[in-house]
């Protein structure tokens, strides 16, 4: 399918998309996220793709916003044309979204990594925020989202200090999930994709629907939920075949319904 400023293409039941406007370390423009988040919303809806992945390429995932794009901006043609709102769909997203990230992720790149659920990263990758040195601030997430992962005075220590953090340091603080040499990224996410793949599609759905749930509800409620979802996987067919497989003892095959 052919988009302007991203590759998108599915490979054994992984969607994926790459972010491909190099000449500008892959600086997101309006059209571009755009891009990004109907190709997710495709991705979502096609019972071909089973699992998400986003990635840059070797050298950068993305600088952050179109800074050139952005510069003439008002308050009132940004409240009109709200930009950032495209990037709350990323939220709504059911299937597993994988982030595969070499080189700079930075403003509205590391927020387009923190949008997704798991973090696959080069040694030599570097997150930030670094808005503030702008003027500005991070508007795509990026408050909400790395206090969640790492909690107020530290998200406040980055953003307010503006520096990049190391693969290194975004792994000890949980944010990433694996650090690996920059050559085994692709491969390495797409090994973690696969595996995904061969789960149960509806138990990926209902787990990440829970999990999230627990960062916003508070416990009594997200147990409900949890509760409710487990006992919404009883009514699939891939429950039935799980279970029967383990008596059996052979591999499950799952169908997603
Ligand atoms: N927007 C537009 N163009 C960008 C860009 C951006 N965010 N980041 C890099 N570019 C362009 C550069 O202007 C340059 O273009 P030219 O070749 O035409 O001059 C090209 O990409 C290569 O960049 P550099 O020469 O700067 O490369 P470098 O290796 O020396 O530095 C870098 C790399 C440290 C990432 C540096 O490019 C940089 O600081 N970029 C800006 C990072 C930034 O501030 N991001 C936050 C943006 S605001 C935001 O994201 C808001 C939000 O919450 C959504």
């Amino acid at each position: 399918m052919s988009k302007k400023y991203i590759n998108a293409y599915i490979e054994d039941s992984v969607g994926v998309v790459q972010l491909n406007r190099p000449d500008v370390l892959n600086a997101l423009n309006r059209q571009m996220v755009d891009e990004i988040v109907e190709t997710l919303e495709m991705y979502d809806r096609d019972e071909k793709v089973k699992v998400i992945v986003v990635k840059g390429n070797q050298k950068v995932f993305a600088a952050g916003a179109d800074i050139e794009e952005m510069m003439n901006e008002s308050p009132l043609s940004l409240e009109l044309a709200d930009p950032f709102a495209v990037w709350d769909r990323i939220q709504l997203i059911n299937k597993p979204i994988l982030a595969s990230v070499n080189g700079f992720a930075l403003g509205g790149g590391f927020e387009l990594v923190l949008h997704c659920d798991m973090i696959i990263a080069g040694e030599e990758a570097k997150f930030g925020f670094p808005e503030v040195k702008l003027g500005v601030m991070p508007g795509a997430g990026g408050t909400q989202l790395l206090t969640k992962a790492i909690g107020s005075r530290r998200a406040l220590e980055w953003i307010w200090l503006g520096e990049s953090m190391t693969a290194k340091q975004a792994n000890e603080m949980g944010i990433v999930n694996r650090v690996i040499a920059p050559e085994l990224v692709e491969e390495e996410t797409m090994r973690v994709a696969h595996q995904l793949t061969k789960q149960a599609p509806i138990s990926l759905r209902l787990i990440k629907e829970s999990v999230k749930a627990a960062e916003d509800l508070p416990l009594i409620e997200g147990m409900k939920l949890e509760r409710k979802n487990f006992y919404l996987t009883f009514d699939s067919q891939d429950q039935t075949e799980g279970m029967k497989a383990f008596a059996e003892k052979r591999p499950p095959h799952f169908k997603g319904v």
